[in-house]
């Protein structure tokens, strides 16, 4: 059994900025479970594998039908898209060119986690650097979870009678451990851009009311 070991968030306060000054504020998005341990065997690796040799043929389909439905059970995560967030009729976005290129972005880094599992360094810091990435893109980490719930349900139809309650619990247990990841990236991140909006505030204090 390989035991995943994800380190705990440093900080359990955000910040956010109002004016020039900094408030703090609860993160609220953290659990117990965002901090915990992540267990895959290799039975489960192998799974995976496998199971991606056949969705890899319908990559595209895939990541049109997982966000679709992510729209449809959680509409809020549709206001974080700037590009869909004004499309009414979610039927339409399933022949929309830009949603089709987001799903194959996505489905693209899940390729690769799948290839990076016998070299974990590589996928913690690909995850890590997605995590930041999605600080930058106002998209918190509540909402990650929800990617993964999507993924099974589309990918299910595909693998057919060679879907198993273990296949499904081995993809699970790779969707928590990415997104345990990306959620320290994104806490990371923000806790730099607090620092750093910190320090900028020192430096460009705020002007004071002054008789002439
Ligand atoms: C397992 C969870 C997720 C994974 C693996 C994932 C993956 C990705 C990837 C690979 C990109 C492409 C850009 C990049 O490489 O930095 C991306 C962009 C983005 N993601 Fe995610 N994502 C996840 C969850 C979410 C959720 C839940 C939301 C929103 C509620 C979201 C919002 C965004 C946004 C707004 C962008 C930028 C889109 C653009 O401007 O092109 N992501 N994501």
């Amino acid at each position: 059994m390989i035991i995943f070991v994800v380190p705990a968030p440093r900080s359990k306060m955000g910040c956010a900025i109002s004016g020039l000054s900094l408030v703090a504020k609860p993160a609220g998005d953290i659990r117990d479970e965002d901090v915990a341990v992540v267990n895959l065997t290799l039975q489960q690796i192998e799974m995976i594998k496998e199971s991606w040799k056949v969705i890899q043929e319908d990559i595209a389909k895939v990541g049109i039908i997982m966000f679709v439905r992510l729209f449809e059970t959680h509409p809020e995560c549709k206001d974080v898209f700037f590009l869909f967030r004004d499309v009414e009729d979610l039927e339409r976005l399933r022949t929309n060119k830009e949603l089709r290129a987001h799903g194959l972005r996505v489905m693209s880094f899940i390729e690769k986690s799948v290839a990076r599992l016998d070299q974990l360094e590589r996928l913690d810091q690909l995850a890590l650097d997605l995590g930041r990435g999605h600080y930058r893109y106002n998209a918190p980490p509540k909402y990650y979870g929800y990617i993964g719930v999507e993924f099974i349900r589309a990918v299910q139809p595909i693998l057919k009678e060679r879907w198993t309650d273990e296949m499904e619990e081995a993809w699970k247990a790779l969707f928590q451990y990415v997104t345990r990841i990306m959620k320290k990236g994104y806490w990371e991140e923000e806790s730099n851009q607090c620092s750093n909006s910190a320090e900028s505030s020192k430096e460009r204090p705020e002007k004071k009311n002054t008789r002439l």
